[in-house]
């Protein structure tokens, strides 16, 4: 019962952040963090597509962008449906594809650990947005559930910090001046983006979860953090997991940035390509799963 009450105390607490803080920084990087995770997220699809006509659900859909990616590719006879934790993120995900006149999509504010899904779906996509749950077999049960049998899941999520160089070295420059500090008001993100890196971990959270046909599939492909050095910089000292301990502090650590900002500068150098974007190598599974038949 103390584990339940906690992982509900985690989950207010990882949903303050990404309706709060992570919002704004999200909007602020939108453009950068689409051109970084589309690749990744591309290469899923392209291996496990959803069939025209699908109904589809998007994980943790953030601002909708792969919601309308899926509907697009289920077609005029099928329907992508986005859920996120953050009201704001579907409040924009609602307003934007409603602008651009989209039919075969929805969208709803729900945390996916807490809902038993209405509707069934065929084929369930995420990308980036399985990580950051407190109790991953409880939400990847109820997408599960949700699915039709034999439906298929498909997501991506982070490979291991030595194949991500920049976030870690990000989180080792920051880490040579700060520990997580022990009193802090900021609320954090959850288990963060490398809580899915290990595949044993992965395949038994999605085999309590109910699935069968687990499978995984390296992807290493390019990640774009920023248009030029500075970018770049500015950009791992506000999102992921240096810029997380740095939040947690916040003020109280405005005298040493400058400092971290310079070595960061130095540690990302190597990833300037030409023309000035830093472009580094990345590493993620695509991690499929179907329901039972
Ligand atoms: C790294 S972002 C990825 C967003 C989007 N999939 C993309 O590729 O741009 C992670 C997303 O997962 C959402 N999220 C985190 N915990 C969640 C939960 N328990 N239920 C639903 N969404 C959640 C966050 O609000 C956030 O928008």
């Amino acid at each position: 019962m103390g584990d339940a009450i906690r992982e509900v105390e985690d989950n207010v607490e990882a949903t303050e952040a990404w309706n709060g803080p992570l919002f704004e920084i999200w909007i602020e990087y939108r453009d950068i963090v689409a051109a970084g995770f589309r690749d990744h997220g591309e290469a899923a699809l392209a291996a496990s597509p959803p069939h025209e006509g699908d109904r589809a659900l998007d994980i943790g859909c953030g601002l909708g962008d792969t919601t309308v990616r899926l509907a697009g590719l289920v077609g005029p006879a099928g329907h992508a449906h986005g859920v996120d934790v953050a009201e704001r993120m579907i409040e924009t995900a609602i307003e934007e594809a409603a602008e651009v006149g989209i039919e075969n999509v929805s969208f709803e504010a729900c945390d996916v650990e807490m809902t038993s899904f209405e509707r069934t779906f065929d084929y369930a996509f995420s990308r980036m947005g399985t990580m950051f749950f407190a109790n991953p077999v409880a939400a990847l049960r109820n997408v599960r559930e949700a699915l039709a049998p034999g439906g298929l899941l498909n997501m991506v999520v982070w490979r291991r910090k030595l194949d991500n160089e920049v976030m870690h070295r990000a989180e080792l420059v920051v880490a040579e001046y700060l520990d997580e500090p022990e009193d802090y008001d900021a609320p954090r993100c959850g288990p963060g983006p490398f809580s899915m890196a290990n595949a044993d971990t992965v395949t038994d959270v999605l085999m309590h979860a109910g699935y069968d046909d687990i499978r995984l599939a390296r992807q290493d492909l390019p990640y774009k953090v920023g248009n030029d050095l500075e970018h770049a910089v500015a950009f791992n000292m506000a999102l992921g997991p240096a810029a997380e301990v740095l939040r947690m502090w916040g003020e109280r650590v405005d005298d040493i940035r400058p400092k971290i900002a310079a070595d960061l500068r130095a540690a990302l150098a190597d990833f300037v390509v030409e023309g000035g974007a830093v472009i580094a190598p990345a590493s993620t599974w695509a991690v499929s799963a179907r329901a039972p038949r």
